[in-house]
């Protein structure tokens, strides 16, 4: 059920069938969209559809909408129009696409990206702006909610910081004393490499090499060459899509599996641990999913998803789920009326999304979830929970002077 909490101002919200509810319950009068109310809500998606990173961007587009359809395939009432483009991850193409969905297409809400650093230039021209709303449902760009916090930009997925913090401790507690990280060299690479670092030395290790290999390539074997060398305890790293699949193969193929244990923040097996084969199986990560997680919630949307779309369901159609419920929930709040920007923000910004699949989460104030943070091990070709490794984690959102 869909409420207002009198002991604290946070909205609770709940599955599909909340939604028509919320739209009776609320209180909220629109005052300024009596004309054109029946116009669509047009909804701009600037995510992958090719390369590296296009099982993400399809696997969060074809959650999002299911997520909408089972809604009743309307926001706030009204018929949706989704415009989609492909990102192409490329960082110099952004403020062409943005402002293609902002300006041109004139959307009401942007939806994307999954790339950190197009995230920060989708954020540096929608944050100085009062519209329209954007929700980030996978780049994990710390900065995003930091530094370049906004009003109208939330975060459905997580920080960098987030998933790989939680990740140094778990190598230490296995009593490793020394690793080497190695990860794409942007900003995702980065951020999550020196959270793991961090928490791996803060708990007695040292990371004796940082490798940083160029984005989107997927050459590895001088690295693995060196870290052969190297002999660290362990090996912590961060790929995801095709190129995380080729990466596991070839770790398993250069001998390094048995002897160096591989780990990293989830995106490592997440979404392509099957088609890693018996190179990904052992493997330990953190996220802030897992396959089998044992609530009702979970298992309804890996069987509608799978009736949907054939393949199992991941973070990354997790994350597009949840903002498909965060948007047709706060448009079923202000009855379609898309220029409610004021009530739109309130509502997302003191929201709890009970029913995900993750679990529940809440926005903290810098408008980054609130979650937990799954330890996981592949077994069988899935990302299992070994446990929970951070419980209701919290960015700790530097820079950011919204709150
Ligand atoms: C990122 O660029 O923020 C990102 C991409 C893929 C998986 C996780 C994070």
């Amino acid at each position: 059920m869909t409420q207002d909490n009198n002991t604290s101002r946070r909205r609770f919200i709940t599955g599909a069938a909340a939604t028509a509810g919320l739209a009776a319950a609320s209180s909220f009068v629109p005052t300024r969209f009596a004309i054109g109310a029946m116009a669509k809500v047009k909804v701009g998606i600037l995510l992958p559809y090719s390369g590296t990173y296009a099982m993400l961007g399809n696997s969060i587009t074809n959650a999002f909408k299911m997520r909408i359809e089972q809604a009743g395939g309307k926001l706030g009432g009204r018929d949706v129009e989704y415009v989609a483009l492909d990102s192409e991850m490329s960082v110099p193409k952004a403020p062409t696409n943005t402002n293609k969905l902002v300006k041109k297409e004139k959307v009401d809400f942007v939806v994307g990206p999954v790339h950190s650093g197009i995230a920060a230039a989708m954020a540096k021209i929608i944050g100085p702006r009062e519209g329209p709303i954007m929700i980030v449902p996978n780049a994990g760009n710390n900065a995003i909610t930091g530094g370049f916090c906004a009003p109208n930009i939330f975060r459905t997925s997580f920080s960098n910081w987030q998933p790989a913090y939680p990740g140094g401790k778990v190598m230490a507690d296995d009593g490793h004393k020394t690793c080497v990280t190695i990860a794409w060299k942007y900003a995702a690479g980065a951020q999550m490499m020196a959270a793991g670092k961090d928490n791996f030395e803060k708990n007695g290790g040292k990371v004796i090499k940082d490798m940083p290999i160029p984005f989107p390539k997927v050459e590895f074997q001088a690295a693995l060459s060196e870290i052969a060398s190297l002999k660290p305890d362990c090996v912590f790293a961060f790929f995801s899509g095709g190129g995380a699949v080729k990466f596991v193969k070839d770790y398993a193929a250069a001998g390094l599996k048995d002897n160096i244990p591989l780990y990293g923040p989830g995106f490592l097996t997440e979404g392509v641990s099957k088609a890693q084969g018996e190179a990904a199986e052992g493997i330990k990560t953190t996220l802030h999913y897992a396959a089998d997680l044992d609530n009702p919630v979970n298992k309804r949307f890996r069987a509608d998803y799978k009736d949907a779309f054939g393949g199992d369901a991941n973070v990354f159609s997790v994350q597009g789920y949840d903002t498909g419920t965060l948007l047709s929930q706060a448009m079923a709040l202000v009855k379609g009326d898309t220029g409610a920007t004021k009530e739109l923000i309130s509502f997302m910004e003191t929201a709890e999304i009970i029913d995900s699949p993750r679990g529940a989460w809440r926005m903290s104030k810098n408008h980054n979830p609130i979650q937990d943070i799954y330890l996981r091990q592949v077994k069988g070709g899935q990302n299992l929970v070994l446990g929970v490794a951070a419980e209701a984690l919290e960015d700790p959102g530097a820079g950011c002077k919204m709150a």
